[in-house]
């Protein structure tokens, strides 16, 4: 359940949109950042203080790969897999963290500090190959980058 915190700036939100199925990503993002990701009843509660139709919010958290629809570690490491990225290595970036980790993507690491998932272009083509940890970018990445990257995080 949301906090009646969150509930409230979602009540508070809905005075700045022109109606209420425009605030189904702002609401998702609460939701998110109260839970680290967004459950089926998240997406029903969201719904029922919406007013909208469930398969509604549902279809708009299944269609971005920004909502996590399981739970994620403390670090979501998200590597950008896109054509630019893909042409400057980003496969085997994805590859190096992994293994760095000893799971596959989309796996979470046994003490669930990190997650790693391969995702479409995170819009920092110019800086390719690129990755998102939680809501920093890390661009122009190297094997020397991620191992900085990672051991500053442990
Ligand atoms: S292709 Fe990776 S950021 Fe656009």
């Amino acid at each position: 359940m949301l906090t009646q915190e969150n509930i409230n700036k979602i009540n508070a939100l809905k005075k700045q949109f022109p109606d209420n199925k425009s605030l189904t990503i702002p609401a998702l993002h609460i939701a998110q950042e109260q839970f680290g990701w967004v459950s089926e009843d998240s997406m029903k509660e969201i719904a029922s203080l919406l007013n909208l139709p469930e398969s509604h919010v549902i279809g708009v958290a299944t269609f971005y790969s920004m909502f996590n629809k399981k739970p994620v570690g403390q670090y979501h490491i998200q590597v950008c897999t896109n054509v630019s990225c893909q042409l400057l290595g980003s496969e085997k970036i994805s590859q190096y963290i992994c293994n760095k980790f000893n799971i596959k993507v989309g796996e979470t690491t046994s003490d669930k500090k990190f997650t790693v998932s391969e995702v479409e272009c995170l819009g920092s083509c110019g800086t390719a190959p690129m990755m998102q940890v939680n809501d920093d970018y890390y661009e122009n990445l190297t094997p020397e980058k991620i191992d900085h990257i990672l051991q500053d995080l442990k």
